[in-house]
């Protein structure tokens, strides 16, 4: 790219070389250094960025194919006739393509480009709940989800006259499965779940889920928001009906997310926004919808945000899922076991199968001062409800502190944050 590079204004103070601290061998330093606002000071001090499940930060591939869009392919896709368009077009779909092998679908007509995971749990609970829910119909969700994977499916429920049934989870934020069970009947139309817990980083037993409801006669929706950068998807060997994924939290850009649909159940549901693209013909008397997955991609999407997308994917490829995995399990039992050090610290979300989360509350200091003190730090962390307010009342807080990881966090980070959470207890405690 003949465009000038888009470096930060300055570099780290005081840091030490990344190490990973573990076995999974990921190339920590030169990881970091694909990041470049890892190299912005905040507050003076280096960035401890541990906000990674609200979202990620991106590494300069990303930044700089977002920038080339712009720069040398900026047309309009599926219309014109011209070479940036053409162009345009077969970028946009080399990435249906790369999607569709990120999550192990069987074709590309099984991948929706949208904003991101909400707006498939909408289009889901739209086009497939609306037309197939009516009085007595069941959708079963947990106690563990994101409001975006509950207020969907309470919209779609009170439009058709279908009860939304929520399974427990226990101390741990783990779902309790055998009640899970009993709640899943033939009534049941639609189970849908979390891969992996925003609020409380459980990760659900997707697979012996997802067996069980579709043995009971439910489609599984999985929201996988908070997976896709943590641990690899296999939509054909989980063999739910629908998996969604948002782009920002998987190292890509905003305003971008794939929604996997089984061919046949995509088929036979009605578009979800009406518009161009999604027709092959319009007169006033009839519409002709788009064949797959263009019936679904109403309007002009985000192409630059999908070509960014495809990005984040060669990144996440190219460090490889398992070990990604690996680094980021060992950095959460380090994280774990230091949190435990801090005085009236108390964890939550302790489940035995976790994914990058450290929630929890410190005595006598509301989640918002300790998350202000953190930021006079450098640190980032989220303090609130996450979006999850079920789950935090089931924990009887309204709040908590999330430290949540990604590639790039390493035990300095773990350790900074264990230092400024002795700040928060000499002016709390
Ligand atoms: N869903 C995002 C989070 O959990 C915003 O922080």
């Amino acid at each position: 790219m003949s465009t000038t590079p888009i470096t930060p204004e300055s570099t780290p103070q005081g840091r030490t070389p990344a190490t990973t601290g573990d076995r999974s061998g990921l190339p920590m330093e030169a990881l970091r250094r694909e990041f470049p606002i890892l190299r912005v000071p905040v507050r003076g001090r280096r960035l401890v960025y541990l906000d990674n499940a609200a979202t990620t930060q991106k590494p300069q591939s990303v930044i700089e194919a977002v920038a080339r869009y712009y720069f040398r392919q900026n047309a309009n896709i599926h219309r014109g006739v011209h070479y940036l368009s053409m162009e345009a077009t077969q970028a946009y779909e080399e990435v249906r393509e790369k999607t569709r092998r990120f999550l192990g679908a069987r074709d590309t007509r099984e991948i929706v480009f949208l904003r991101g995971t909400t707006e498939a749990v909408n289009l889901v609970a739209q086009s497939y709940g609306r037309p197939l829910l009516g009085p007595g119909d069941e959708i079963l969700i947990t106690h563990l989800e994101h409001h975006s994977n509950i207020v969907p499916w309470q919209m779609v429920c009170r439009q058709t006259g279908a009860i939304l049934r929520v399974a427990p989870i226990d101390d741990r934020g783990e779902v309790v499965l055998e009640e899970w069970k009993q709640l899943l009947s033939p009534r049941t139309r639609i189970a849908a779940f979390a891969h992996v817990s925003n609020a409380l980083g459980t990760i659900n037993p997707i697979r012996e889920m997802t067996a069980l409801a579709r043995a009971a006669g439910a489609a599984v929706f999985i929201d996988g928001a908070q997976a896709a950068a943590h641990t690899p998807i296999r939509v054909d060997e989980i063999d739910c009906d629908f998996y969604c994924v948002s782009g920002h939290k998987m190292y890509g850009p905003t305003g971008i997310g794939a929604l996997y649909g089984r061919l046949e159940l995509l088929e036979s549901m009605p578009p979800y926004q009406g518009g161009g693209d999604m027709i092959a013909s319009v007169t006033f008397e009839e519409t002709v919808y788009n064949e797959l997955p263009h019936k679904f991609e109403a309007g002009t999407p985000n192409i630059a945000g999908t070509i960014g997308l495809g990005k984040a994917i060669d990144f996440l490829q190219e460090h490889g899922l398992e070990r990604i995995a690996a680094h980021e399990d060992a950095l959460l039992d380090y994280g774990t076991n230091r949190l435990r050090e801090i005085e009236g610290l108390r964890l939550v979300g302790t489940a035995r199968h976790k994914a990058a989360i450290l929630g929890f509350t410190v005595d006598g200091a509301h989640p918002h001062d300790v998350g202000t003190i953190l930021d006079q730090e450098g640190i980032a962390v989220r303090a609130g409800h996450h979006c999850a307010q079920p789950a935090m009342e089931r924990f009887g807080v309204a709040a908590t502190v999330r430290a949540s990881l990604g590639i790039y966090n390493d035990k300095d980070d773990i350790d900074d944050l264990i230092a400024g959470l002795h700040k928060v207890r000499e002016l709390f405690g």
